[in-house]
């Protein structure tokens, strides 16, 4: 994530809960059929190989996962060892700082409420990330869209994996990363079904082309990509992830990553898109997404601001002229100065911002 609006969202937010409100961000979820790639894209989002991915259903609990902005003195110091990024389940007190020891674990709580066989549960999984690498980001992994009861699965799977789906990105403050397989027909795509059933307009509704290595020989998604076919306000991505294959000998996220951008660089047809594909693209794009959102939460904070300095300015008012040179009045001029110039700078640097995701 990109390390400036990182430390703007931080300062933001500090600034918002010294105002006595509060700058909330957005939740990002994950829908699509099942293997389309969600969990894939996720990870790759956080840049931390932890979740459970793999043919078949094998996210089956939706998973909560909170990402917190940590600064590096405070983790430092929190351990004997100076570890920068440790993650923390609701369910165990515990603290974790191998992520493949997140995987099992997630593993081990999916098991022991969904069962061995295939069942799907709709009590989530909450898992906190503390880095100084992140920004406080809600991100959701979410079973995907299946037809067909297989293993211990009732007889209406389908409508039942839907409402859990549609619990999450029925929030207007869900951002939907609406992710379909490119060796798949579009017009078969589960995932922009749903989106557009509670994002009617496409407003807050990512497009995410995964398996484009998988495609049949002679065919691309060059009209998907480039907005021909279906329309998305936020466009549609290209990405192509880990094959199981690349899982199997671990690739890393590294090497993905460089692949990925080989594949589109050296493609005869995407080679004049690269530029607006893959991982990387992804997240840039969503933190013009996050900076769209805190533009719009200005109005409110800027309100706050002028309320709040109303009142300090009352209150230096009401101590009258023999406490102008009291060590009360004072401080109430230094912070009334402070929160002014505070309150400047941001929304300076917010509006002197370029949001266009064109
Ligand atoms: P989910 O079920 O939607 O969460 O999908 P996963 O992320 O678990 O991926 C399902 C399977 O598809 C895994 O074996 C992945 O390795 C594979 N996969 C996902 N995305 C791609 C891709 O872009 N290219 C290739 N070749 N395989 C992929
Ligand atoms: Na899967
Ligand atoms: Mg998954």
């Amino acid at each position: 994530m990109d390390a400036d609006l990182i430390k703007l969202v931080n300062k933001l937010q500090d600034t918002f809960a010294n105002l006595g409100g509060e700058l909330d961000m957005p939740q990002l979820a994950v829908v699509g059929s099942q293997s389309a790639g969600k969990s894939s894209v996720l990870e790759t989002i956080v840049g931390r190989d932890f979740l459970p991915r793999g043919q078949g259903i094998v996210t089956r609990r939706p998973l909560v996962l909170q990402l917190i902005h940590t600064p590096v003195e405070q983790s430092a110091t929190s351990f004997s060892q100076p570890y920068t990024e440790w993650a923390q389940f609701l369910h165990i007190d515990k603290r974790f700082t191998e992520f493949d020891d997140v995987r099992r674990e997630i593993e081990q709580e999916t098991y022991r409420v969904a069962g061995q066989n295939k069942g799907v549960s709709k009590l989530p999984i909450h898992l906190r990330i503390y880095s100084p690498n992140v920004l406080d980001l809600t991100l959701v992994d979410l079973p995907g869209l299946t037809k067909i009861p297989v293993g211990d699965q009732p007889s209406d799977i389908e409508r039942q994996i839907r409402s859990l789906v549609l619990d999450y990105i029925s929030k207007p403050n869900c951002v939907i990363l609406a992710v379909s397989a490119a060796n798949v027909d579009l017009a078969n795509s589960e995932a922009l079904k749903l989106a557009r059933s509670v994002d009617p307009q496409g407003r807050r509704t990512i497009g995410v082309l995964t398996k484009l290595d998988l495609m049949d020989a002679g065919t691309n998604a060059l009209d998907i990509l480039t907005g021909r076919i279906y329309p998305l306000k936020l466009g549609f991505i290209g990405i192509v992830n880990r094959s199981q294959q690349d899982i199997n000998v671990e690739k890393s996220l590294k090497d993905a990553l460089e692949s990925e951008d080989e594949f589109f660089r050296s493609h005869p047809v995407y080679r004049n898109i690269a530029h607006k594909n893959g991982t990387r693209y992804l997240a840039k794009t969503l933190n013009q997404v996050l900076m769209n959102h805190i533009r719009d939460k200005l109005p409110d904070m800027k309100a706050r601001l002028n309320t709040l300095m109303g009142q300090t300015q009352q209150e230096l008012n009401s101590f009258g002229d023999a406490a102008v040179y009291g060590d009360v009045n004072q401080q109430g001029a230094l912070i009334l100065r402070l929160m002014t110039q505070f309150a400047r700078d941001f929304v300076a640097s917010i509006e002197g911002t370029s949001v266009d995701i064109s």
